[in-house]
């Protein structure tokens, strides 16, 4: 196991007290609903777990992809605090976004059951979870689309729209440990073939020549020519969006992890390079690295805090210990910057990480606390703390292996 000094272990413990204490505290008044952003008085906005993602005429809306990771922090809490009132709440909660398993709309079904059924059953080891994030997996392994070129996962919209069909993002590379997960438990490999022939069509369509990354993409069918790159969420259809890199670092760590294979490891660490050398010495990354404000461009820290999370992910699979320790040092500076500028220690203002961007564009959450940020930023700190407690600990690559 890797090592983190005192000081540092001592501030990632204090974090996730904080965690803990205001999740529990915010639990009292949610009812039904789920937090996603802070607004700007420092109170949370909330949603029903039930709003499914859809267009609006042309306009497509996400849904509330978001209420799997408030069971994931109810999880960390109680294996960071022993505390079982979490426990048996992340329980209650996921009979509420149980439902959402069969929605037939969003790769984003990944980010709602990695971070609650999956880790649930792995604590607990209740089948209840398990059965629920095989039925999610169905539905994002449905959304695969076979072209001449290649297949993907096509990101929104029911399969037979065409304006989502031929449209991807970034992001669906951090959905895709669902079918890994998927393949390892149901032991069947075409939930790992679909994510891997994701990733790799991912790699030629979204990396720009310098390790950049697109937020989405369309393209052409049946051919799989690739059309135009663009963006939701980032400043311009070119530009360096960080936490898309996060997500795509994330995803080539994890689609390694499945596969075994160091080929897609070294594209992980080829494009966590590109990020940290556009941090340089920041204690956040910016919501996008081309803002032209530069310096005085808002910060996400939910990008920085994917990141380390991912760092920490290669940091177990590299083979070379050295490469490892470098990686890991590199995850742990990033969650001791956040630690010492970040946290949002004020009771009024809740969330747990502050200056994380949603959508700048869409000015929802634009320097606000953002609940994915809360969740990759505990779940780091608390791999770090107690590695293996919230999912099993990947194994490392052997330097053979293709
Ligand atoms: N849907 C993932 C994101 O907004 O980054």
């Amino acid at each position: 196991m890797l090592d983190i000094q005192q000081g540092s272990r001592a501030a990632f413990e204090e974090a996730l007290h904080l965690l803990a204490t205001k999740t529990l505290e915010d639990e009292a008044g949610l009812g039904i609903r789920f937090p996603y952003v802070t607004k700007p008085d420092g109170s949370w906005d909330t949603m029903l777990a039930s709003v499914s993602a859809g267009y609006q005429e042309d306009a497509w809306s996400h849904g509330n992809w978001f209420c799997g990771f408030w069971i994931g922090l109810l999880l960390i809490s109680y294996l960071h605090t022993g505390n079982e009132e979490a426990l048996e709440l992340a329980r209650e909660r996921m009979h509420l976004v149980a439902p959402r398993a069969k929605d037939p709309n969003t790769h984003d079904i990944g980010f709602i059951f990695l971070s609650s059924a999956i880790p649930a059953f792995h604590i607990t080891g209740d089948r209840f979870y398990a059965e629920v994030a095989l039925e999610a997996a169905q539905q994002l392994r449905a959304r695969l689309v076979r072209t001449d070129l290649g297949s993907y996962i096509s990101s929104w919209g029911p399969h037979n729209d065409i304006r989502g069909r031929r449209s991807s993002a970034i992001d669906t590379m951090a959905n895709l440990p669902l079918l890994y997960w998927a393949a390892a438990q149901a032991k069947d490999d075409s939930f790992l073939v679909a994510g891997e022939l994701h990733a790799r069509m991912t790699e030629h369509a979204f990396i720009r020549s310098d390790l950049s990354t697109y937020h989405a993409v369309e393209y052409d069918l049946p051919s799989g020519v690739r059309g135009r790159g663009y963006t939701f969420q980032g400043y311009g259809d070119e530009s360096f969006w960080s936490r898309g890199q996060g997500w795509a670092i994330l995803g080539y760590a994890e689609t390694a992890r499945a596969t075994g294979s160091l080929r897609h490891l070294k594209l992980a660490h080829r494009l966590a390079d590109r990020f940290l050398d556009a941090l340089g010495d920041a204690t956040s990354a910016p919501w996008d690295f081309d803002d032209p404000a530069g310096k005085d461009a808002t910060l996400d820290t939910a990008a920085s805090a994917i990141v380390a999370n991912a760092l920490l992910q290669m940091a177990d699979l590299e083979p070379d210990m050295e490469l490892a320790e470098q990686r890991h040092g590199q995850a742990v500076k990033i969650l001791s910057d956040l630690c010492r500028d970040h946290l949002s220690r004020n009771s009024a203002e809740r969330g747990f990480l502050r200056h994380g961007c949603y959508s700048k564009p869409h000015n929802i959450g634009p320097d606000a606390a953002v609940l994915f940020g809360d969740y990759y930023f505990a779940e780091a700190l608390l791999k770090v703390l107690k590695p293996g407690a919230f999912r099993p600990i990947a194994e490392r690559l052997t330097a053979t292996e293709v």
